[in-house]
């Protein structure tokens, strides 16, 4: 089997795994019991804390565990605009966000929010200076994601952060959930004041994430409940979950520091092979993430080249999981000018640190002979 389907999500680690099944068998208790077993689950979410901080250079306080990305982002956007609402009623995004970005945003929109969604060139870049010309009096929030999910574009976060510090009043959210020990990046040294994380992004388990929020920057909590997580993410801890996606984190920054240019490799292997093939049109951005590339066969619908790979084993998607199920065109290449037929026919290939370099060979043969097979076919 080859697996290139890791921006929708990762195959959980064996060690990540050991680490869930010892923590739900033996911290079972609820963290917040008095007894001793709640005591003895408490300290290993202190000390799961600890060490999540310690990971990304933030302090405790500031890491507050959620059930994943769309959460994070729901959190830190509805978050910021319930408890700023009175500062100002104008939050700027951009166009190819994730959907749980992009649907917060209409939701606020349906509550009398504006919204200022900034374009993007043809790689899907945000330019800072858009994003600086749409700041209004009113403006509240910025959100912008680190690594696109459909094309790998590094957006410049650190050059936004810095922009805004001369706008205090902003809080500057980073959909962070594909970057993620891939693309190394310094909340801190970014301004950054709420950014999201998401564990099965990184061989964790399903239904943990972090929402980093710095500690002078105020949300709204969007659960009501028995005020676990400093009363802003109410509900019992997810004790085994967050030991997991803690050592996941922990080893997939490994991997980043001491293999930094595996992943490159994959991918330069994958461009070389696919450059030279008739009719397959690139779209990543050269400069991109190193973990996902993003071509499109024109006249191919790509659920047909995705389950002839399937057919062999091979795993790859057509734009990303939660908006394939239905065929229009990426929303997200659509933003970036590509045209229709480009667009409609999008394959994302995405590495993980368990990728190798024979696995790319594998594919890009097998690619070549089912393009020629369905060439045929068509034909
Ligand atoms: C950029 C981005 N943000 C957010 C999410 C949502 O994360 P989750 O699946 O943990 O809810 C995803 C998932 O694909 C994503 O790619």
């Amino acid at each position: 089997m080859i697996y290139f389907d890791n921006s929708a999500t990762t195959k959980p680690h064996p060690d990540v795994l050991a680490s869930y099944t010892e923590a739900a068998q033996t911290y079972f208790a609820n963290p917040s019991s008095l007894h001793r077993l709640g005591g003895s689950a408490e300290q290993l979410l202190t000390a799961c804390r600890k060490q999540a901080a310690q990971l990304l250079h933030v302090g405790e306080d500031e890491i507050l565990f959620t059930s994943g990305g769309t959460e994070g982002n729901n959190l830190a956007i509805k978050g910021t605009a319930y408890r700023k609402k009175r500062l100002g009623n104008h939050i700027i995004t951009t166009a190819v966000e994730h959907p749980s970005v992009l649907e917060t945003c209409a939701e606020l929109e349906s509550q009398g929010f504006k919204v200022t969604y900034v374009d993007v060139d043809m790689y899907g870049y945000v330019a800072p200076e858009k994003i600086k010309a749409a700041i209004t009096d009113e403006t509240i929030l910025v959100s912008v994601m680190h690594v696109n999910n459909e094309l790998g574009t590094i957006q410049p976060i650190k050059t936004i952060g810095q922009m805004l510090t001369a706008h205090p009043k902003i809080t500057y959210h980073v959909d962070g959930v594909q970057g993620a020990g891939k693309v190394a990046l310094d909340i801190k040294e970014s301004h950054i004041h709420l950014y999201t994380l998401s564990a099965h992004k990184f061989h964790g388990v399903k239904g943990s994430g972090i929402l980093y929020k710095d500690e002078n920057t105020h949300i709204a909590a969007q659960l009501s409940g028995g005020g676990q997580e400093q009363a802003l993410r109410s509900g019992t801890e997810n004790v085994p979950g967050i030991t997991a996606m803690v050592k996941a984190l922990r080893l997939a920054m490994e991997e980043l520091r001491n293999h930094p240019a595996k992943l490159f490799e994959l991918k330069e292997k994958l461009l070389g092979g696919l450059e030279k093939m008739d009719g397959v049109i690139v779209h990543s951005p050269p400069a991109g993430a190193p973990h996902i590339v993003n071509f499109s066969v024109p006249g191919l619908k790509p659920e047909v080249l995705v389950h002839a790979l399937g057919e062999k084993d091979i795993y790859v998607s057509t734009k990303s999981a939660c908006s394939s199920k239905n065929s229009d065109a990426s929303a997200v290449l659509l933003a970036c000018g590509v045209p229709d037929a480009q667009a409609e026919s999008a394959i994302r290939v995405s590495f993980s640190y368990e990728n190798t370099q024979a696995e790319v060979d594998y594919f890009l043969q097998i690619l070549k002979e089912t393009l020629t097979h369905l060439k045929k076919v068509m034909r």
